[in-house]
């Protein structure tokens, strides 16, 4: 009902409004409906989605398993090498019997619902640093943080994606398993929503913490391309990633529409989806976890990924990952650099060289913001100078027939002359093998 309203007050001005006013979604309609910092204004965003690249990027290379070995296939995405085993039984992990494992009470009783889960440990999705997932009914993971009811389409990481329902059966479970180096997630007995004859599926993905992931299945009592898409409720198998950018209703200042750029889609076939088979997706380098510009352009020449080094915010990027707005609104695309031989990159080399130096000599306390390497550098030499000063004054002052004597008793009685002869006597005065000579 209050889905029609506002599509009768929107949907003149808006005709793509009606993605918004799905059936159903997961956890409604009202985490649309956002506070910006001045309480008085509501902010509606307006979610959309498109493919970000061609469809020539996408997996059409993926080798039918006529002309293949059925049993084994391997695949580059470009971000992710896949495998797919039909008998992948070593990927499966027993995780029902693990004391540790926790059962979801929430999520095993209900049907599209999703529930934040925070990891023990980084895991890096797209070369994206993520600290917590979100676990939702419907066989996969919501793999960012925002409250949008897109969640089937644009990052998802999903080992089987359809309309579960583990209300149907007591049995049915949503458990998971986080032992600080992998986090595995399990549908255990579940049922599809209104298909309930086709029997109960039982299936895992395990995220490592050094980015591989694995797809495991123990029970899948049908052909899953016989299940059908319900509407707004895809069923899908793979991996997904977009970036976001929002762009303001012009006179409507309430509404920002946020879209999701989709970059990348990994589809598995959905026929390798058998009892006992398994996916494992390798993630490849790219760009967007270098963290210097030697790095990144390093990466331009070893990789597939046509790499560009950011010097405002410090970052590296084929431009298709998830900090794409902030690359836009830092004007990187006219300032990148992409040659290793440009000038900012080698600038940068040596100051990171010589940042990695005091690094090394002074050890990781040196805090950031703080007092810096460097100057911590210039005060101990500014220190050993005035040593070498004084040691110099203490050795001229009783050895005065020396060339340093001579110079102190000069510099004294003619100060002037010490500016243009301080350097060499300086020089050769601090020393201590330094030959007293009579003049
Ligand atoms: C993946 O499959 C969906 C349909 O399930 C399709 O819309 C999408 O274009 C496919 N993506 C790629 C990259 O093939
Ligand atoms: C198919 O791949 C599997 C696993 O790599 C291998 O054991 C098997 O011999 C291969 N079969 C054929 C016909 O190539
Ligand atoms: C999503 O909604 C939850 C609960 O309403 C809220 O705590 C969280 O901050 C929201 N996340 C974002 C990114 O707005
Ligand atoms: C599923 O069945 C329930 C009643 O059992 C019905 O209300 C609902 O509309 C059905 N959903 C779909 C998607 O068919
Ligand atoms: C990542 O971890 C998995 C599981 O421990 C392992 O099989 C895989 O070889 C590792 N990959 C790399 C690149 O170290
Ligand atoms: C998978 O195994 C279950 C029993 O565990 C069986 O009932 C079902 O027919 C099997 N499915 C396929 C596609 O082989
Ligand atoms: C699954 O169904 C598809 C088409 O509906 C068929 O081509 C395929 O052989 C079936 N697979 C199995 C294992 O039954
Ligand atoms: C960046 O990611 C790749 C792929 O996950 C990984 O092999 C590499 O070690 C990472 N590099 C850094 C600096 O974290």
């Amino acid at each position: 009902m209050k889905c029609l309203v506002v599509f009768l007050y929107f949907g003149a001005f808006l005709p793509c409004f009606y993605l918004e006013c799905k059936a159903f979604s997961y956890d409604g309609f009202s985490q649309h409906v956002q506070y910006s910092g001045r309480k008085s204004e509501n902010i509606l965003f307006i979610d959309k989605f498109h493919h970000h690249r061609s469809k020539r990027n996408a997996d059409s290379n993926a080798p039918s398993c006529k002309v293949n070995n059925c049993t084994y296939v391997k695949v580059n995405h470009k971000y992710y090498v896949s495998h797919t085993y039909i008998s992948g039984q070593r990927f499966w992990r027993n995780i029902e019997e693990n004391p540790k494992s926790k059962v979801h009470p929430v999520l095993s009783q209900t049907f599209l619902k999703k529930s934040t889960l925070k990891l023990s440990f980084i895991f890096p999705y797209y070369g994206h640093y993520l600290d917590s997932v979100v676990l939702t009914t419907g066989g996969f993971l919501y793999m960012d943080v925002y409250n949008t009811s897109l969640l089937t389409d644009v990052q998802y990481l999903a080992p089987l994606m359809a309309y579960f329902s583990p209300d149907h059966h007591p049995d049915s479970k949503v458990i998971t398993l986080d032992d600080g180096l992998q986090l595995t997630v399990q549908w255990s007995k579940v049922y599809l929503r209104n298909r309930t004859h086709d029997g109960h599926f039982t299936f895992q993905c395990t995220l490592h913490k050094n980015g591989t992931i694995w797809f495991a299945y123990k029970e899948i009592p049908v052909n899953v391309s016989s299940i059908p898409d319900v509407r707004y409720h895809p069923v899908r198998v793979g991996i997904s990633d977009a970036f976001v950018r929002y762009y303001r209703h012009l006179g409507r200042p309430g509404i920002i529409y946020r879209v999701f750029h989709i970059y990348s889609q990994v589809n598995i076939t959905k026929n390798s989806v058998v009892n006992g088979s398994a996916v494992v997706f390798h993630p490849q380098t790219s760009c967007v976890n270098a963290t210097s510009c030697t790095e990144c352009m390093k990466r331009k020449q070893t990789t597939e990924f046509d790499c560009q080094w950011c010097p405002q915010t410090k970052r590296c990027s084929d431009k298709t990952d998830r900090n794409r707005a902030e690359w836009d609104l830092n004007g990187c695309s006219q300032n990148a650099v992409n040659q290793p031989s440009d000038e900012r990159c080698v600038a940068g080399t040596e100051q990171e060289k010589q940042q990695q130096k005091s690094k090394g000599g002074l050890g990781a306390k040196t805090p950031k913001g703080g007092v810096g390497a460097g100057a911590i550098v210039g005060i101990c030499i500014v220190l050993l100078l005035i040593i070498g000063m004084a040691a110099w004054c203490v050795y001229a002052y009783r050895n005065p027939t020396t060339k340093s004597g001579l110079f102190l008793i000069d510099a004294t009685r003619r100060p002037r002359e010490l500016f243009h002869r301080s350097a060499d006597g300086a020089s050769k005065a601090a020393p201590s093998d330094v030959k007293p000579q009579v003049l």
